[in-house]
């Protein structure tokens, strides 16, 4: 601990922020040295973390292309402007106007952003990561939804457990020895979600069904996120990232399919649906403590919860602290109404129009979140309080 201690210290000068993190480090070392004593064996990626490599698995909230690869076959529109019109100038298969959390984390660690894995460029792996999501993605199985008559729901066949085998598959091609593998994968990062939003969207929001029958859907979820943890860890993985839901009661679509007369139902300083966002929260918590079990089945792992929720709520009480004058519970891009979410015209369909700033909206396009959201929990994330323990 001590020459780890120092080994932080000698690293200070080299910038101010590694500087700030480092005196937070040091204090959380000082503080809680049970919580960092079994990560000694891992210390040469202190400080922070110098992870060479990320792999990120997910849904639209952080695929990079892999969905517009295979032809964006249930949403077309991810393959125009205004999706990518702020930082790419063209349409890259992000759900936004421009960057994702994944792209701001790359930037952090100096990764460039991670190349989607169904876009086959032909060229040689990079060494600095790849990425499985897939928008529309489900953490369960095609094959329960289509037992269920709701496979006509999903956007894609290509849930969690799908992009974990396509890793394996993968994997086998980068390294030649399984030692080799693992000395590599023990200096990644790996994300592993968002991911679930679309299992909720499904009986929730396409389906309209009450929450109370939702619940029960919970354990299982989050059960798919453990079973792709362990699966990953159980590969080499020894940073791994998993994220929360976020407050789905402030999503345009939610606001728009329920909209009530009862004013209870929403909160009074938020305007977001309340009800929506203890749901988001419940799945958070059986995630927070699913994930206090798997850290004692692997306690050489570091396993991080991602605080999505608590990274962007501060957006809808005090948006204009983050400069979100245009709004935060109304979509930037979309067809009118209230919420500016019409799902007969949807952003990029005829009869949508869009703002003039998106840097000034939270939402992008009634499911998914601006650049400029994204940017703000990514800091949260990386540099704030929302990574536990910090990434
Ligand atoms: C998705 O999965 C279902 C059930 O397993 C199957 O019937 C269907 O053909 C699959 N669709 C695609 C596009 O692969
Ligand atoms: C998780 O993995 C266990 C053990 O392989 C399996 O029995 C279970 O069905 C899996 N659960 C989900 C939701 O995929
Ligand atoms: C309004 O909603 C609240 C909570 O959402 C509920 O307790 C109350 O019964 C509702 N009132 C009416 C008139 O439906
Ligand atoms: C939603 O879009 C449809 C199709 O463009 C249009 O006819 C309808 O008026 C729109 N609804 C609202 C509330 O703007």
């Amino acid at each position: 601990m001590i020459y780890i201690l120092v080994r932080c210290l000698a690293l200070t000068h080299h910038s101010r922020t590694i500087n700030m993190k480092m005196k937070f480090q040091v204090f959380v070392f000082l503080l809680f040295p049970f919580v960092t004593a079994s990560d000694v064996s891992v210390s040469s990626r202190r400080p922070y973390a110098k992870y060479e490599s990320i792999f990120n698995f997910g849904d639209s909230l952080s695929d990079t292309g892999n969905y517009l690869a295979v032809g964006a076959p249930g949403f077309p529109q991810i393959a125009h402007l205004p999706y990518g019109e702020t930082f790419f100038g063209n349409a890259t298969g992000r759900a936004s106007d421009g960057h994702l959390i994944v792209d701001f984390i790359a930037e952090a660690f100096g990764l460039p952003s991670l190349p989607p894995y169904l876009k086959q460029t032909g060229g040689p792996y990079k060494k600095t990561g790849m990425n499985f999501a897939v928008f529309g993605a489900t953490a369960l199985d095609a094959e329960f939804y289509y037992a269920k008559n709701q496979g006509p729901f999903l956007f894609t066949n290509d849930s969690l457990s799908v992009q974990v085998g396509w890793f394996k598959k993968w994997k086998s091609s980068i390294c030649t020895s399984k030692q080799e593998r693992h000395k590599y994968f023990k200096k990644s990062l790996f994300l592993v979600g968002e991911i679930g939003g679309n299992d909720y969207h499904i009986p929730l929001l396409y389906i309209g069904a009450p929450i109370e029958q939702v619940r029960p859907l919970v354990p299982l979820i989050i059960e798919a996120i453990i079973n792709a943890t362990t699966a990953i860890i159980e590969e080499g993985a020894a940073n791994v990232v998993v994220p929360g839901n976020l407050p789905i009661g402030c999503l345009p679509a939610y606001l728009t399919r329920f909209q009530s007369s009862n004013r209870s139902d929403y909160n009074p300083i938020t305007g977001c649906l309340d009800a929506f966002n203890e749901f988001s929260k419940y799945h958070n918590r059986l995630l927070i403590q699913a994930l206090k079990t798997l850290r004692k089945k692997y306690p050489r792992a570091r396993i991080m919860y991602a605080d999505y929720y608590g990274a962007s709520i501060g957006f809808y009480y005090s948006p204009k602290l983050y400069g979100f004058s245009g709004g935060s519970i109304t979509a930037c891009c979309g067809g009118g109404g209230p919420y500016n979410f019409n799902i007969s015209s949807l952003c990029g369909q005829p009869g949508s129009t869009v703002c003039d700033d998106p840097s000034t909206f939270v939402n992008w396009d009634g499911n998914h979140w601006t650049e400029a959201a994204y940017r703000h929990m990514a800091k949260g994330l990386i540099y704030g309080p929302f990574t536990s323990p910090p990434l």
